[in-house]
């Protein structure tokens, strides 16, 4: 049985599920209806809406109220605070499905003890669905535990390949036609918060993203690492201060995926 967490790190847990909770439905208040896009583009499909910005200012707002001494970093207003604890939240992932009415995304909020990160709640409202994580207490979804799924043999595997207008596509296609070749069974969603928690979960075996941002995975990292997950180290390549490579995957999975996309665990 572990100790109990530090009541400093429990209480921040229970905190940011409370203030993620309001903010997914004021997400949910402002969601566009099914139908083309409604947002701006930042750059080639990546989507901007009013309600990342609404999203990432109430989040910033409440928490700088609970946790004044704590720093702030959004994915839309950057880094705004610092501190030896830090949040790093996704106001909306998976915002090219939320601009079209679809369910497919979530609020992120993850917490960083220096550059560990320590605990994460993703909560996905249109799902009904909330994970929630602290490091060395476990991973859950809806209040129940999460682990990452047993499967061995890659022609029974589901991964999942994040794409943004980031990667070049003969790199993204090279990457595709390697898991494909293992003969697993391909998926792209739109949510890389969601897809890391579906390997913690063990709805997915794996997910890969060429390029991908801190805030995008700082709330999965910890779901994936208390539910038996391996990851490549995404924070020592890079991820703490600018976009960076992710492998995660279930444990038996794992290094046949990293040889074949050569992306190594290590
Ligand atoms: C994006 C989504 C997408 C991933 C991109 C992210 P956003 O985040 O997570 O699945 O492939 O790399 O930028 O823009 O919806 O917050």
């Amino acid at each position: 049985m572990p100790a109990l967490p530090s009541p400093a790190l429990a209480y921040r847990l229970e905190a940011a599920r409370a203030v993620v909770h309001d903010a997914a439905q004021l997400a949910m208040s402002m969601r566009p209806p099914p139908g083309g896009p409604q947002g701006e583009l930042k750059s080639a499909q990546d989507w901007l809406t009013e309600t990342d910005g609404a999203v990432e200012a109430f989040i910033a707002q409440r928490m700088q109220a609970l946790f004044p001494e704590d720093g702030f970093q959004g994915e839309e207003g950057g880094v705004s605070r610092t501190g030896s604890l830090r949040w790093v939240v996704d106001p909306i992932d998976g915002t090219s499905n939320y601009a079209r009415g679809r369910c497919r995304w979530c609020v992120s909020l993850g917490l960083m003890d220096g550059d560990e990160p320590v605990a994460g709640v993703i909560d996905a409202p249109a799902l009904g669905e909330v994970y929630t994580a602290l490091r060395g207490y476990g991973a859950f979804l809806n209040g129940k535990p999460i682990k990452a799924s047993p499967i061995k043999d890659p022609a029974r595997s589901m991964i999942e390949m994040g794409w943004s207008g980031r990667v070049p596509k003969p790199v993204f296609m090279d990457k595709m036609d390697a898991i494909m070749e293992l003969g697993t069974m391909p998926r792209s969603g739109g949510c890389g918060a969601l897809a890391l928690a579906d390997v913690a979960s063990g709805r997915l075996d794996g997910y890969i993203e060429i390029v991908i941002n801190l805030w995008d995975v700082a709330a999965a990292l910890p779901l994936l690492a208390e539910a038996g997950a391996v990851v490549s180290p995404f924070l020592q390549n890079g991820g703490l201060t600018g976009g960076a490579t992710i492998l995660a995957a279930n444990p038996h999975i794992g290094p046949v995926l990293a040889k074949a996309v050569s992306i190594p665990l290590e």
